[in-house]
């Protein structure tokens, strides 16, 4: 731990009389401080201190030496300083921040101690800005894969969500920096956001949409939680009794502070009774109206004085950055430049290989076709992004590898970026003749010029994928199709020469059904930071194994994932967009009144989870439905061998063990998964479930011997009928592998 927080010492005292302290218990340390800090607060300051005070501000109390909140996006990179009171570019020098691969490039590590490091780089930056929080991790689980924010999102399974979840936050706050962990909860489309109420049963919010937030609050003490836009069965997030006063404070212990979604406090009742701290941004329903209803008697001002103390147990847990001292140096630091380079190389994914990777050495003269070769992807679209001190594009890292090699590049684009296709509507900017050009064919003058590059290239590397404006905050894909005439240009390209090899520059996954069989090789290429081109070379010309896997399914088509076989989306009454709404310009001028009954008149959505736990490759491998490329999927340069596996049950866990041997010339790292099934179960459960995965480094030849540890409480069902944990006592099968669906040993266990 690098910074001191203030309460450490108290909570050694702590400690020492009664045992250690839960990570949430910490943060209250200070409490006999606080309280007499807030007996000396007028009612108006610390009403203040509910609401925003900037656009990514809340107020301190001056008088008293309380320092304001600085607030700063996450979650892949801290976001350029914007003017108080918006979005807009403030026109800093020194803001230009590490642009950290984003959330399912970061996932595609399985790499708890990369999360760590991601974590400690984000917190190390946010400081050097003079931020207190960040807003992230965003840690929603990727249910749909045409979802806008799927590449800011971890993955598809809650267990690999959670592990890093959970060392994002640690390695973050011990760098003196709190998370604002996000979306909370069941965050999983863009479409109708602001409105959208989803409804789903008690164990799948449990068991999937949960866990991540459960693991980095409980074991992590994330300090700060961020309400979602959405309602999760029947109310707002930022006023949901049942997940923020009952769930999150009553049974995960939360101590911290919650800050709703920007724009996303809907009333003064419920927020302040359900268990909101602070309305970010505005402060028409925790600003004035507090005050007014406590003059009514509607609330007391005891209930203000319980939000100020968990707002201020952060301020005391998280030091002040002084003015003096923040961005006083430039914010990208080459510590981070090399933990965003570390992600990147061990988040690409080998998704076929039928020869070609890596380069061979006869190869003289590469091809590289496609505009994604030259995209920046730190920004664009509408949402979190970042103004990066430096990005290398793939087209740089290749260019600077190949003249190490002495082989020859040229580049042509292929096919021009267009802004997406959207369920919702495009945002504001867009132009209207573009917006729909994405699902025109190939433009013939491009096709031509790159299929006359590929004839004359040894190889041709394509670079498919989509785009910062297809892939958004703000609206979800329409498809999962490739856009811009790629399939055709891939189809002639590989006509033109078959040694080509595909690279995919996205955050989620595309319909390969055109493109696989005129790829002899593809790869996974994500938006993968400012050095996400330096990786990607040193993955293609061997430098390194590849060693990153699949953190969601790569579905055959759409229909077959889960939500769309099951007819859940796109919610085919679904209407009207709450959030847009309330920023429209008239709207903002409306009285409470008439804004009130614009509201009311709006259609609701809804979104049915009826899937249920279903999500992802439990859902595939339960339906057999077969993927394009499966959960877990990533090849490597090398072959692994895997020992028999021995499985032995505690009370507390589940440890299996097995030999695992690099049979390759060259040191590469396995991502090995464990999954389990249980034959014989009366409850109702997916056919298998990871519960555990460890990243291991092998040298050329090398064998070790992996334990993996199950924790006998991740084995637990949320069981309706009691509305509690449960534990089904029997027989596990443990399946251990490469995949989900590359299973390579068995064993059972009886817990
Ligand atoms: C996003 C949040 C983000 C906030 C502030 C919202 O639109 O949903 O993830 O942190 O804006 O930028």
């Amino acid at each position: 731990m690098k910074k001191v927080f203030l309460f450490i010492a108290s909570a050694a005292v702590l400690a020492a009389c009664g045992g250690p302290l839960s990570p949430q218990d910490k943060l209250t340390v200070n409490d006999k401080k606080i309280n007499a800090i807030i007996a000396q607060m007028t009612l108006e300051e610390k009403v203040n201190m509910l609401h925003s005070k900037t656009n990514m501000s809340s107020a301190g109390v001056e008088r008293l030496g309380i320092a304001d909140m600085n607030y700063a996006d996450g979650p892949f990179g801290i976001r350029e300083e914007g003017v108080p009171n918006g979005f807009q570019s403030a026109g800093w020098t020194l803001d230009s921040a590490t642009y950290f691969p984003t959330g399912s490039a970061l996932a595609a590590t399985w790499s708890e101690e990369l999360a760590y490091k991601y974590g400690s780089g984000m917190g190390k930056e946010a400081r050097l800005r003079g931020k207190d929080v960040i807003l992230g991790p965003a840690v929603n689980i990727q249910r749909l894969p045409v979802g806008g924010r799927t590449y800011e999102y971890l993955s598809e399974d809650p267990i690999l969500s959670a592990a890093l979840a959970l060392e994002y936050t640690k390695g973050c706050q011990d760098e003196g920096t709190a998370v604002c962990i996000k979306h909370f909860a069941v965050n999983n489309q863009e479409t109708n956001r602001g409105s959208v109420d989803a409804q789903l049963d008690e164990r799948t919010l449990r068991e999937i949409y949960l866990k991540p937030f459960e693991r980095a609050i409980v074991e992590g003490g994330a300090m700060s939680v961020m309400p979602a836009y959405n309602k999760v069965n029947g109310d707002y997030c930022s006023e949901n009794e049942h997940l923020l006063n009952e769930i999150l404070r009553g049974e995960w212990g939360f101590k911290g502070f919650t800050v709703s979604d920007w724009g996303g406090t809907h009333s003064t009742m419920g927020a302040m009774l359900h268990g909101l701290n602070v309305q970010m941004t505005g402060s028409n329903y925790l600003g004035q109206p507090v005050i007014d209803s406590i003059a009514t008697g509607a609330l007391t001002e005891d209930l203000v004085d319980e939000k100020v103390r968990q707002i201020l147990r952060v301020r005391y847990a998280i030091e002040p950055v002084p003015a003096d001292v923040a961005n006083t140096v430039m914010t990208s630091q080459p510590e981070c430049q090399d933990i965003a380079l570390q992600v990147a190389q061990k988040s690409i994914v080998l998704l076929k290989n039928e020869g070609i990777l890596p380069v061979s050495k006869d190869v003289k003269k590469i091809a590289v076709i496609g505009q994604n070769a030259v995209l920046k992807t730190q920004s664009g679209g509408m949402g979190a992004g970042v103004k990066a001190l430096y990005e290398v594009t793939p087209l740089q890292g290749i260019q600077k590898r190949a003249a190490e090699a002495g082989v020859e590049i040229c580049y042509a684009p292929g096919y021009k970026n267009f802004p997406g296709r959207r369920w919702g509507p495009a945002p504001a900017k867009a132009n209207p003749l573009e917006a729909s050009a994405i699902d025109e064919p190939a433009d013939p003058a491009l096709l031509a010029e790159a299929v006359a590059l590929a004839k004359e290239a040894d190889l041709v590397i394509f670079f498919g994928g989509t785009n910062k404006s297809i892939e958004t905050e703000g609206s979800d894909r329409k498809d999962i199709k490739l856009p811009c005439g790629q399939e055709e240009l891939v189809q002639a390209l590989y006509a033109a020469n078959a040694n080509l090899a595909t690279v995919l520059i996205s955050g989620g996954p595309t319909d390969l059904q055109v493109l696989e069989p005129a790829s002899p090789a593809i790869v996974q290429g994500w938006w993968n930071g400012t050095e996400g081109g330096t990786a990607l070379a040193q993955v293609l010309f061997g430098d390194i194994a590849p060693s990153g896997k699949l953190p969601f399914t790569f579905p055959k088509q759409l229909e077959d994932s889960p939500a769309f076989a099951m007819g859940n989306f796109p919610d085919k009454n679904a209407g009207g967009d709450l959030f847009s709404l309330l920023y429209r310009p008239d709207v903002l001028k409306m009285s409470r009144e008439e804004r009130q009954k614009l509201i009311d008149a709006m259609p609701k959505p809804v979104s049915k989870y009826t899937e249920r736990f279903y999500v992802g490759y439990r859902w595939f491998d339960t339906k057999n439905v077969e993927p394009m490329y499966a959960f877990g999927h990533g090849l490597s340069y090398v072959n692994f061998a895997y020992g028999e596996a021995k499985a032995v049950a505690s009370k507390d866990a589940v440890k299996v063990t097995f030999t695992l041997k690099n049979e390759g010339g060259m040191p590469a790292d396995e991502v090995v998964q464990l999954y389990v099934s249980r034959p014989e179960a009366k409850v109702e459960w997916p056919v298998k479930e990871l519960k555990a995965f460890q990243r291991v480094s092998l040298a050329a030849g090398e064998t070790k011997t992996v334990t993996l540890t199950v924790p006998v409480k991740d084995l637990r069902y949320w069981n309706e009928t009691v509305n509690a944990w449960d534990l089904e006592h029997g027989k596990l099968q443990i399946l251990v592998g490469s995949a989900s669906d590359d299973i390579r040993v068995k064993t059972d266990v009886t817990i």
